[in-house]
């Protein structure tokens, strides 16, 4: 089916309007965007469930797309990857050319070791280049990866090794973390001892800075096994086929793998390039994140590659590697166009570089747009920003679950007025709305629950990774008809957005999502403890970080010894990313006459501010015991 696309869309507001009207006109438009290897047969289709597929009956490759294809139109020479890594000061760069045939190769293997179309693969890896030609490699024969965040500890990794089941898993020797070496493959090893399901091999790549053993006959060598390999070609699957699973922190212990598609995550990653972040083929765009997250996926990996641009992967922080000029040092080196960076990372420069001394000693004259996401961005780090970079600082706001913005400043369009507080305007594709708890939209300036009125644009979550039932209940039925985003917000007279954050137990650690509930579980093991609660409080640099609240089961063991096991076994289960400094000892939990804990008042009392009384609260004298033991235990 080919029609007559043509639409001549100048502005935002008239692109908004056309998507939100006509969706299936305007994503059409950017189907033709991309090459399949069969167009569509229906651009949208509704199902059963109220969701929506895209681009039914369409085939193509994703890593064909982010690949292949550019060298086919003559770009194999252009840098696709640049890895800069400061930790080992080592800078690698790679031409589409030479990525793709890296990546046809490492897709040889994995062939080799039996891996093909539909089957699961973890990537548990540093941000090193290996782990982007990974999951181009799986990308490349119809597999499915689930990429788990080098920061989480062993017993994350099993949960998700238990959860995808991966016919095969990818790790390296090791990470670097500043200065200390983080043992990937030994993480690997206790994950594995812990986890019900088993892999026939996991392939290792030994990197110079720590050479492991590799135990026989599962681990294989990474290098070794390349050698051995014929170049794979791209397999072309349906267009709704998944690409892979992310798994993100839910409201319970148990994180939920999102499910991307192929075709309409091509067509809207491919989309938001240009109109979200305003960058055009050939120009340079530098996400500073992990491949581990979904800013990872989307914006190291696959859409600046879908799109011909160059990308970079930099393993290193904001600050000490080796100081707070690093991120400007590699925009200025790579003459980049626009970066992304969460709030968080901007605070930590500030705070090491109050003055902006370091900026100053950079040419940035190529740098455009400094994009922020990942957790609210506070007035002052904007400002900050704006004042030392002299450019627009665009706060956008998404999540795991849609891969791309849901709400952003659409640079492509031209730039709007910067609000401090709001992330501007809902990006064309997304029909959202701010609505009560009876699902009716509220006025301007009154807070609500932030939705999206179904259908949702493509590259959003499919569903939840064996687990149908969890997808409707946690997006889809609380608002039926609406996609429920977990986030607070409102809307002002302008139509700008401002998220308030979240309404749930998921809290934003420095940019790293994670769910109050799994650290409570970690908690509540402990053997001395009766009941515990942990909440998310406000913290200057990290946003929010955790902190627990636990009762004795026995008054008269030693509390210091039972908070530092307690801190200790966080760190050991969940990973040092969870950054649990502090477990308050309290006689009793405050709770509703039915027993459920009132975390968020709890909350309310640790960041100082107002909270009504709950009229089903049990005993209400218990706040004032929790303000005590909060005042005596943390100030
Ligand atoms: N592997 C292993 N450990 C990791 C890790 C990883 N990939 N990432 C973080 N950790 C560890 C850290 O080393 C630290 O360990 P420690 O307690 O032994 O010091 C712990 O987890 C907490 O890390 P973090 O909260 O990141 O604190 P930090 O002091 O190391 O760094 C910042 C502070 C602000 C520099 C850092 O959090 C940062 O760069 N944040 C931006 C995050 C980001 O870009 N997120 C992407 C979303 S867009
Ligand atoms: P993640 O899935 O890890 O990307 O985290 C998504 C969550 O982070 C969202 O649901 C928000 O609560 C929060 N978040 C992300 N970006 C922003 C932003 N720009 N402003 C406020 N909160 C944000």
């Amino acid at each position: 089916m080919r029609m007559n696309t043509d639409t001549h869309i100048q502005s935002y507001e008239e692109a908004y309007r056309l998507s939100v009207e006509n969706p299936e006109q305007f994503w059409m438009t950017q189907a033709h965007e991309i090459k399949w290897d069969k167009f569509p047969d229906a651009i949208l289709t509704p199902q059963e469930n109220g969701h929506h597929s895209w681009f039914e009956g369409g085939m193509l490759n994703t890593s064909y797309l982010a690949l292949d294809y550019h060298i086919e139109q003559g770009k194999g020479s252009q840098t696709a990857l640049i890895y800069d890594s400061p930790v080992t000061d080592k800078k690698e760069q790679f031409t589409y050319l030479q990525l793709r045939d890296k990546v046809a190769q490492l897709a040889g293997v994995l062939t080799n070791l039996g891996v093909g179309k539909g089957d699961t693969v973890i990537i548990y890896m540093p941000a090193i280049p290996q782990a982007v030609m990974a999951m181009l490699a799986c990308a490349r024969i119809g597999a499915i990866h689930s990429v788990v965040f080098g920061g989480f500890a062993a017993h994350e990794l099993a949960i998700r090794i238990d959860d995808a089941k991966p016919k095969l898993i990818l790790s390296a020797s090791c990470g670097i973390e500043f200065q200390r070496v983080i043992p990937y493959k030994e993480l690997l090893d206790n994950a594995l001892a812990q986890a019900r399901h088993q892999v026939e091999y996991s392939l290792i790549y030994q990197r110079d800075e720590l050479e492991i053993e590799l135990k026989a006959p599962r681990d294989l060598d990474w290098k070794t096994e390349l050698a051995k390999a014929i170049p794979a070609d791209p397999v072309s699957v349906e267009s709704n086929h998944p690409l892979y699973i992310l798994y993100t922190s839910g409201t319970t212990g148990t994180p939920k793998g999102i499910v991307r598609d192929n075709g309409g995550h091509a067509v809207a990653l491919k989309y938001s390039m240009k109109y979200v972040y305003g960058i055009d083929p050939g120009e340079v765009f530098w996400a500073a994140s992990d491949v581990g997250w979904v800013v990872g996926h989307s914006y190291i990996v696959y859409a600046p590659l879908i799109h011909g641009a160059t990308t970079i992967l930099f393993e290193g922080k904001p600050i000490c590697t080796p100081n707070a000029g690093t991120f400007w040092r590699v925009i200025s080196e790579y003459k980049v166009k626009a970066m992304f960076t969460a709030p968080t990372a901007i605070r930590a420069i500030k705070k090491e570089d109050p003055n902006g001394d370091y900026v100053k000693q950079y040419d940035l004259s190529h740098f455009k747009y400094q994009f922020l996401a990942g957790e609210r961005c506070d007035a002052a780090t904007l400002k900050w920003t704006q004042d030392k970079l002299n450019i627009p600082v665009i706060d956008h706001w998404w999540q795991t679950e849609t891969s791309w913005a849901m709400v952003a400043n659409m640079v492509g369009y031209g730039v709007k007025d910067v609000k401090p507080g709001s992330s501007s305007l809902p990006v064309c594709g997304y029909n959202l709305q701010i609505v009560n708890n009876d699902g009716e939209e509220v006025d301007p300036n009154q807070e609500g629950f932030v939705v999206v009125k179904l259908p949702l644009p493509p590259s959003c979550l499919r569903t939840v990774y064996g687990n149908e039932a969890r997808f409707q209940a946690g997006y889809l039925e609380r608002f039926p008809g609406y996609y429920f985003t977990g986030d607070g917000g409102y809307r002002d007279e302008d139509g700008y957005i401002y998220i308030t954050g979240r309404i749930d137990d998921v809290i934003n650690v420095a940019g790293h999502r994670l769910s109050t509930a799994e650290i409570e579980e970690v908690v509540a093991h402990h053997p001395a403890v009766a009941e515990c609660a942990v909440i998310g409080v406000n913290d200057e640099l990290r946003g929010q970080k955790p902190l627990a609240f636990a009762v004795l089961k026995n008054k008269a063991t030693s509390w210091d010894a039972v908070e530092s096991e307690i801190i200790q076994s966080v760190r050991d289960e969940v990973g040092a990313i969870a950054y649990l400094r502090k477990v308050i000892e309290v006689k009793r939990l405050p709770k509703t006459r039915s027993g459920k804990i009132l975390r968020k008042t709890m909350r309310a009392i640790v960041n100082n501010e107002e909270y009504k009384l709950p009229s089903t609260i049990d005993d209400p004298a218990i706040l004032g015991e929790i303000k005590i033991s909060v005042e005596q235990q943390i100030k």
